[in-house]
């Protein structure tokens, strides 16, 4: 009987050896005359099991992991094609905790799938939101954008329906939609397992984009880090194309949309949006001054969406399932769920789905299951490099974007990264100014100069050289940088910086002393 075995292609477990593991069960397959199909997924999430391979067994999916090359031959041995006890038995991995109590909307099929099989996305649902868009036409289906509540996901968390409203009330001609997969952020990794585990979801979610405000061409701007997605996306583009979900006739209608791949320049600031044109066009990635909005003279000088990649990949699901059912998830203004990314020192990191609202204790603990060194968690960093430094005493709030702005914080792109007690948060501080200054575009004075200068007086503190005054300096250059800069990079640094200084006043005396 032909045993298939799934086994992720996700960069993550690639990293981890699923190359191995593929090679190995060949051969012991062969050796041992047993018939395996081996399939290739994306990831389920579970990053601390990678590479997780699943048995496909009369009871369903059932999981081993980590699986490394070396333990195959005796999984082999035990039975694992038939599902049978091994130490690295998993079991039926949709019944786990860690996955069961999670909702996925956006990654429904994110490891479920092989990624490029076209028929499985149908299956599951895919192309039924784009159907329902060419049906409903582009006011309403911009409407039942807005009226789900979606807001960006890419850090600044602006509502999508208004944004799209700007770019469909243009007038007529050249528009486009780009999706910003540059994904700088430290900790975070969604976009890359959405477009590694189920690109067709994004290639969906833009050509609903296009219908409705009507775009006829779509870039996607990749991190140029990111090889695999990059082969898995221009796979996927083929053959959507080949099956018509793009090009001239979309579904036999009279819309047409297509898109292409193009490759990051490898600077974080090329991830803030009119950065993200600039680099498009082939220029520097260099931030373009507002007025006007990329919604109304963007790329090439046209109206232009620009949204992050799970933004784009929300989308099928809120056209097919309706804006109600989406709107039914979250609490407040914060709509929907939220691919949480864990990283950092913590034991069980990776993808949690959840509806808005899930305390940063929860994520911590439930799923998390605490720091990898086991000591104490003493603070998270939400939101990439720009996002503030929690205490513990805040590990209650709610992961909802009112609720931490609340606390001076920011949601960003959803990556929580944990640090455990050894952790120097005056060193913290000082790298938030040194990566500013390392990535800064230049244009304005006060994240430039600024950055720089906040660096050495920090270093300064650090040397326990007049703390007092270099303390007020570092105010300063904050409060310039916070409101004088021209984008989010220089006007957002002082965020892990005054967090750091306010929540852990100790590590910055201690310093002084020369501690
Ligand atoms: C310095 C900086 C870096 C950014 N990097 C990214 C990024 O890597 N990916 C992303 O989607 N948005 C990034 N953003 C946010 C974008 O400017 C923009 O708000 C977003 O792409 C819009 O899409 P959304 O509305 O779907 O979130 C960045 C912003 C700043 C200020
Ligand atoms: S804040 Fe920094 S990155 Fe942004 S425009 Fe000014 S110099 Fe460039």
């Amino acid at each position: 009987m032909r045993v298939t075995v799934w086994i992720p292609r996700d960069a993550g477990a690639l990293a981890l050896g699923a190359e191995a593991v593929v090679r190995k069960l060949q051969a012991e397959a062969q050796a041992a005359g047993a018939q395996v199909t081996i399939r290739r997924n994306g990831s389920r999430g579970l990053y601390w099991l990678e590479p997780l391979v699943e048995v496909e067994c009369a009871e369903g999916r059932i999981a081993y992991g980590p699986v490394s090359g070396r333990d195959v031959p005796d999984l082999v041995k035990k039975g694992f094609l038939k599902g049978a006890a091994h130490p690295l038995r998993i079991g039926p991995i949709e019944e786990h905790p860690w996955f069961a109590s999670q909702q996925r909307l956006t990654f429904a099929r994110v490891g479920r799938i092989d990624p490029l099989d076209l028929a499985a996305y149908r299956a599951s649902g895919g192309f039924v939101g784009l159907a329902r868009a060419l049906e409903l036409g582009p006011d309403a289906t911009v409407n039942e954008v807005l009226e789900s509540g979606l807001r960006g996901r890419g850090g600044a968390a602006f509502p999508t329906g208004i944004k799209w409203q700007t770019v469909l009330r243009q007038p007529p001609g050249q528009k486009y939609v780009t999706c910003n997969a540059d994904e700088g952020d430290s900790g975070t990794y969604s976009d890359r397992m959405l477009m590694e585990g189920d690109p067709f979801a994004l290639i969906e979610g833009m050509t609903i984009a296009g219908v409705a405000v009507g775009a006829t061409k779509g870039y996607v701007y990749l991190r140029v880090e990111y090889p695999h997605a990059f082969r898995v996306l221009n796979a996927a583009i083929e053959v959507a194309r080949e099956a018509g979900f793009l090009g001239s006739s979309l579904l036999d209608s009279d819309k047409a949309f297509d898109m292409e791949v193009r490759l990051g320049a490898g600077a974080y600031i090329c991830g803030e949006e009119t950065s993200m044109l600039e680099s498009l066009e082939g220029r520097r990635g260099e931030i373009r001054v507002r007025p006007p909005l990329p919604a109304e003279k963007g790329l090439f000088g046209a109206p232009t969406i620009v949204n992050n990649v799970i933004t784009l990949a929300t989308v099928p699901t809120i056209l097919a399932h309706g804006a109600a059912t989406y709107r039914e998830y979250g609490q407040a203004k914060s709509r929907g769920t939220l691919p949480l990314q864990l990283a950092g020192n913590i034991r069980r990191g990776g993808l949690v789905e959840r509806a808005f609202g899930l305390t940063v204790r929860e994520l911590l603990e439930d799923y998390g299951g605490g720091s990898m060194s086991g000591r104490p968690i003493r603070a998270v960093q939400i939101g990439g490099p720009l996002g503030a430094y929690l205490p513990a005493s805040q590990f209650d709030t709610p992961l909802e974007y009112e609720a931490l702005s609340g606390i001076g914080a920011l949601l960003g792109h959803g990556g929580v990264v944990a640090f455990d007690d050894t952790v120097d948060m005056l060193e913290m501080a000082r790298y938030a100014m040194e990566f500013c200054a390392h990535e800064s575009c230049g244009k304005c004075t006060p994240c430039r100069i600024g950055s720089v200068r906040g660096a050495e007086a920090l270093a300064a503190i650090g040397r326990g050289e007049d703390r007092e005054r270099q303390l007020v300096l570092v105010e300063e250059l904050c409060d310039t940088m916070l409101n004088a800069s021209l984008c989010g990079l220089g006007g957002m640094t002082p965020f892990p910086v005054q967090s750091a200084m306010k929540h852990f006043p100790e590590d910055f005396r201690a310093k002084a002393r020369g501690g």
